[in-house]
């Protein structure tokens, strides 16, 4: 059995590109795997958060892990401050990683484009991320194709300190979504559906109402030549209907073109409707069920003692091989 590790951020509601880019793989990696799954909130206050909002994401992200399928009992679920080796392994690891790697990563570029100066944490946001993977000696890493660069850098500083201080860590390797792993905005197809774009439209999120799907995606960016057809160059909105039609009905977009050839695209969205929306139920219902209930912080709290026993044996061994404490 492989050893997965992936985190996620407790920042606000979870939206169908979250699920379908990177959450969906991880219920079915449980099955043939020694899963972790971690609520990232270290990573969160590399920009300013509300304490009050903070905790209730927090608890919001673990019952929505749970809503969509994640099993306690076979998964490790914590919430990452609960186990302190995380910001521990990071200090180690940022003193063996360079200031010039570290600035050529896109995100904390994007990030910090307007200020002239960033928070430190920020900038040391990836190698926090690559501690994360490394304590859990992770084969493998379920992500979304944005986190391709932050793969590799966990992966450049394993190799750097294997071969400075002998075997230490597992170089772990990313797991991406090949098709519909890029979810688009809906009233934008060009850009990323995200959970911070001003326009609610934008996105569908896992805790929607039918009646904001429905205008969601009735309501969502085309264009004007009326034929369902893939195609993300020309036709940006209608591609991107597709691949959402296609990851929550299991149909090829090939089969999805053929049945609604020559129809217009208002039965298509109509249809597109009922599937997200018959999809998200379950989800919603399971989580109304845990979010409130005691059970809920029971289950993390066991999460935690689980994943610290195998994060304290990481750092036994990190400090052997670097000569630190007595
Ligand atoms: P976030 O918390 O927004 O950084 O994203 C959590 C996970 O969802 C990451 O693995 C992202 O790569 C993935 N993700 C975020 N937005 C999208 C999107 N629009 N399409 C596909 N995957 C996404
Ligand atoms: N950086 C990831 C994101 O923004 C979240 C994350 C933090 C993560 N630590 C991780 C993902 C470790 C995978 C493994 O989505």
């Amino acid at each position: 059995m492989k050893r997965v590790f992936s985190g996620v951020q407790p920042t606000g509601n979870l939206h169908i590109g979250n699920y379908l880019g990177a959450l969906r793989q991880f219920v079915d990696l449980q099955e043939e795997n020694h899963c972790v799954y971690c609520i990232v909130d270290l990573h969160s206050i590399t920009v300013e958060q509300d304490p009050v909002v903070l905790k209730e994401h927090i608890l919001d992200i673990a019952s929505l892990y749970m809503a969509i399928g994640i099993d306690p009992k076979k998964s490790i679920v914590f919430v990452q401050s609960t186990v302190p080796a995380h910001a521990e392994l990071a200090w180690v690891l940022m003193c063996n990683s360079y200031t010039g790697e570290l600035s050529r990563m896109t995100q904390f570029k994007q990030k910090s484009r307007d200020s002239e100066s960033a928070p430190t944490g920020l900038f040391c946001y990836p190698v926090l991320m690559a501690a994360d993977i490394l304590l859990y000696d992770a084969d493998i890493v379920p992500v979304g194709n944005d986190q391709k660069q932050h793969i590799e850098l966990t992966r450049d500083i394993a190799l750097r300190v294997n071969n400075k201080y002998g075997e230490t860590f597992i170089v772990p390797e990313g797991r991406f979504l090949r098709e519909g792993a890029r979810i688009m905005a809906l009233d934008d197809p060009m850009s990323k559906m995200s959970k911070s774009a001003p326009n609610e439209a934008s996105r569908i999120s896992l805790l929607d109402a039918p009646a904001k799907i429905k205008k969601a995606i009735m309501r969502s960016t085309t264009d004007s030549d009326g034929e369902i057809r893939f195609d993300t160059k020309e036709k940006p909105g209608v591609s991107n209907l597709l691949n959402i039609y296609s990851s929550f009905s299991g149909k090829p977009v090939s089969d999805i073109e053929k049945q609604y050839a020559g129809q217009g695209y208002g039965a298509f969205k109509k249809d597109l409707v009922e599937i997200v929306v018959d999809s998200l139920t379950p989800i919603q219902e399971r989580y109304r069920e845990i979010r409130h209930a005691q059970e809920l912080k029971d289950l993390l709290q066991e999460g935690t003692e689980k994943a610290d026993v195998i994060a304290r044996k990481t750092m036994t061994r990190v400090k052997e091989r670097f000569g630190l404490g007595i």
